[in-house]
């Protein structure tokens, strides 16, 4: 897997100077005055697959999971990936053949994860509402274990266990009350929302699922939350767990896994979070600190395995200044790239092919065709652009495409795996007949 790192401004066709790299995507630069994902020209994937179309760079999920393979390097650790975060087949047999398991969140998960050809027993299966079809497509697969969120799902997946002469793995998800001091949206760890069983109740529901004979405990997890980009919640959140794996223990309830979940953020905007490897540094130091660091680790990263290793191509269709904003019409929108409009997310928004010369004093905002004023991508950008341009929209790698919709009766766009210079198309761009292939008219 080759890529052409370049750390000096370089010339574009017309002598003006761009940007050498996209910041915090190890694996976009620009060259000759465009943009390349490893070896392979981000125009030229354009041309030959349409947009809007996601390119992903095999090379950066492996050297981002390369990260956490050294933090754990010579521990007993499992690296679970959060497939919710970019759930291609093509990615996840990325990180199956890589060694990972998967964290899956349901039944249709749970199928793609096979598709994958991961091991069974390194599924993971996280969630607050499972169903009981959903249980029992997970026994019947032989999961590794079942992150169990309530008491009543604890006696649920019991009964289901049962009624299939089977013994269901479990973990409890346990809430240890910590701010991850990320978006409310995205973060978990508190009190206040549904994840989790709360800490203070946490030894009563152990207790408890020690008592019914369809479940073998396993083991304990928390996550906290998403896009975290400070060490001290996660050392918080591994102090209050540890705490209950005393506890829990000493009730003589054995523990054989700790999973401390995902949520490393990554750069979308000047973040600087941890890398993976020194953030485990310091987690680890905590855990020998308190006699656990020989414990059958489980982490489960999502977004910082894929977030920065994809970027969504999209073409400028129209520029339309107006008096008090100038918007830039492209052909990508919310429904393609939602987390601009549900979360108020930045992305950086880039030229595939730099204009000579400087931006023209305007700011312009990127939206899409959807029907929606909150179909936007981009707010008060500085862009030098006319319509035709290929803009990329990058940290796309990660809830993007795995939160698309057809909204407006969109098709999801196609996506593009590069390794080198080789570029598979690992999905295709979905069709209206596509979208409408379950769909029912009513007789003449
Ligand atoms: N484990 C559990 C139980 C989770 O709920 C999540 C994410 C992860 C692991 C992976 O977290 P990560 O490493 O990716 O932060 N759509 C939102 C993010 C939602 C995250 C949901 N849970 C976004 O676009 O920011």
């Amino acid at each position: 897997m080759t890529s052409v790192p370049h750390s000096a401004p370089i010339s574009t066709a017309h002598g003006a100077p761009t940007p050498a790299s996209v910041p915090g995507h190890p694996h976009c630069h620009y060259r000759d005055g465009e943009l390349w994902v490893e070896a392979v020209s981000v125009t030229a994937l354009a041309r030959a697959h349409g947009t809007p179309l996601f390119v992903y760079s095999q090379a950066a999920m492996l050297q981002a999971l390369a990260a956490y393979q050294r933090g754990f390097a010579g521990r007993n650790a499992t690296i679970c990936y959060a497939m919710k975060a970019n759930s291609a087949l093509a990615i996840l047999q990325t990180f199956v053949r890589a060694g990972c398991g998967l964290d899956i969140v349901s039944g249709g998960e749970l199928v793609r994860a096979l598709r994958a050809g991961v091991d069974p027993a390194k599924v993971i299966f996280s969630g607050v509402g499972k169903t009981r079809t959903e249980m029992a497509q997970a026994l019947r697969a032989g999961i590794g274990c079942f992150n169990v969120e309530s008491l009543a799902e604890l006696d649920v997946l019991n009964e289901v266990a049962l009624s299939l002469g089977l013994r269901a793995p479990v973990s409890l998800r346990v809430n240890p009350d910590v701010d991850a001091r990320t978006h409310p949206y995205i973060s978990t760890g508190l009190k206040d929302n549904k994840f989790g069983v709360a800490h203070d109740q946490a030894l009563a529901a152990y207790r408890h699922a020690a008592g019914l004979p369809g479940l073998q405990v396993r083991g304990i997890d928390c996550h906290i939350g998403s896009q975290i980009t400070e060490v001290a919640p996660y050392l918080d959140a591994m102090d209050r767990v540890l705490d209950l794996v005393d506890a829990i223990e000493g009730a003589g309830i054995p523990i054989s896994h700790i999973d401390f979940g995902g949520g490393l953020g990554i750069q979308y905007h000047g973040e600087t979070p941890p890398a993976a490897d020194a953030l485990w540094q310091q987690l680890l130091a905590r855990l020998d600190a308190r006699g656990y660091g020989q414990r059958h680790l489980m982490i489960e990263p999502g977004r910082s395995l894929v977030g920065n290793a994809g970027i969504c191509v999209t073409e400028a269709l129209y520029l339309k200044p107006g008096e008090e904003k100038n918007f830039l019409i492209v052909d990508a929108a919310m429904n393609d790239l939602p987390r601009p409009a549900m979360y108020e997310a930045y992305h950086a928004i880039v030229p595939v092919q730099p204009r000579a010369g400087q931006a023209p004093g305007k700011l312009w905002d990127v939206v899409g065709p959807v029907c929606e004023s909150g179909d936007w991508l981009g707010r008060d950008r500085s862009l030098n652009v006319q319509a035709g341009d290929l803009l990329a929209v990058c940290s796309a790698g990660a809830y993007c495409m795995s939160m698309a919709s057809n909204y407006n009766t969109r098709g999801r766009a196609a996506e593009v795996l590069v390794s080198g210079d080789e570029a598979v198309v690992i999905r295709q761009r979905e069709t209206a007949e596509d979208q409408l292939l379950k769909e029912q008219t009513l007789p003449d």
